[in-house]
């Protein structure tokens, strides 16, 4: 949506994926807390973000929702001054139907009534579910509530949750700022793997204002290994996807914090040209990736989805940069050195190396965006 909110991919922390229903509002300003205490809030961590199961399943007798006392004893009001002080952004969870995905009151027919309410409260951010939808129009009930939320005045994020079955990359632009484009992720290598491929080919729907949204992140959830955790980490913020931690921040490791703090990883992502990584080169499992970036760098990955090292090797011709010599600085390691036409790495198991490629001639006129042909593959 071009209202000038989200130029770049949002980033900070939904409860759902580490914490289901189980959301309180000790547990979102412990979250505000350790953001600012642990550098994720000056790392570019912005949003914290309440999922489902927030409210009492009745509205109360002039057709609000409620929030749970139980759950939020100053109810979301307090929660997001409480955020607010912090320097940081409050994120609420509701639905396009008449129920939440799990069970809670839903805002099919009263959009103008919960967007008041979620503006009076101080929500910044909401994320908009398609469950109990009575199979009425997709695009109808998502541009209700986003006018109902324009209408507030107050700037709000607006994340279609809509997981790729009407295809919300061809409609989402008009409508919010992020659209899922698959299937609820889940703590397994196999999950990031079918998400990565179905997002993958879907980059020219991306861009400031509007992006794909492949789900929030695993990282640290205890499924997967940190190699795999770095390469799911690596693949979203090439693919310019919202960075939103799933992890409990208040049990997590130093690998896990250290993988989300990654500055220059950030950097690929939040960089303000806003282009999403295009596929270079792929055999099936083995994949180049390729996304420029505003000073006319390219951020190159090369991503191994199987089982054994190999070797991964693209040119600076085949990402778009001009032949003679680079500087590439490898974003994990941070090590910087030179190279000539072709580009390459051994990359383990389930691993995936993002350069930072700097050519020494600027890149042939024209070649900044890299955009062209179909977006590829659709589910
Ligand atoms: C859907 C969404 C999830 C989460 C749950 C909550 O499954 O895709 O991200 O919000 O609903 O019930």
């Amino acid at each position: 949506l071009d209202n000038g909110a989200s130029r770049t991919p949002p980033m900070g922390f939904n409860n759902w994926n580490s914490f289901g229903c189980d959301v309180s509002e000790a547990l979102i300003k412990q979250t505000a807390d350790i953001f600012v205490s642990s550098g994720l809030r000056d790392a570019g961590y912005e949003y914290v973000n309440i999922d489902d199961c927030w409210s009492l399943h009745q509205r109360d007798a002039a057709g609000n929702l409620v929030p749970d006392p139980a759950k939020f004893p100053s109810g979301i009001k307090g929660t997001a001054d409480y955020v607010h002080s912090k320097g940081l952004k409050l994120g609420l969870y509701a639905d396009a139907g008449t129920m939440t995905c799990a069970g809670y009151p839903g805002s099919l027919g009263y959009e103008r009534q919960d967007a008041a309410l979620f503006a009076l409260w101080g929500v910044d951010y909401l994320k908009y579910d398609n469950c109990y939808n009575q199979g009425i129009d997709v695009k109808q009930r998502y541009q209700a509530m986003r006018d109902a939320l324009l209408a507030t005045g107050r700037s709000i994020v607006f994340s279609i949750c809509e997981w790729g079955e009407n295809q919300p990359w061809r409609w989402g632009r008009e409508v919010g700022h992020l659209w899922r484009t698959t299937p609820d992720i889940t703590d397994t290598w196999g999950s990031v793997v079918d998400i990565f491929h179905r997002n993958v080919g879907l980059h020219n729907a991306a861009g400031p204002g509007g992006w794909n949204d492949p789900d929030m992140l695993e990282v640290g959830n205890g499924g997967m290994t940190d190699t795999e955790y770095r390469s799911h980490f690596t693949l979203w913020a090439a693919m310019s996807a919202p960075l939103l931690i799933g992890a409990d921040l208040r049990t997590m490791s130093q690998e896990t914090m250290s993988i989300f703090l990654n500055r220059q990883v950030i950097a690929v992502n939040q960089d303000s040209l806003g282009v999403q990584a295009r596929p270079v080169w792929s055999d099936g499992t083995r994949h180049v990736l390729s996304k420029p970036l505003a000073n006319g760098d390219r951020a190159v990955v090369l991503f191994n989805e199987g089982g054994a090292a190999t070797t991964i090797s693209t040119t600076l011709q085949a990402v778009g940069l001009p032949g003679g010599g680079s500087t590439l600085t490898d974003a994990w390691t941070g090590r910087t050195s030179r190279t000539g036409e072709v580009v390459g790495a051994v990359v383990p198991a389930h691993g995936a190396v993002m350069y930072r490629i700097r050519a020494d001639q600027s890149p042939p006129a024209g070649a900044t965006n890299l955009v062209g042909g179909s977006s590829g593959r659709c589910l």
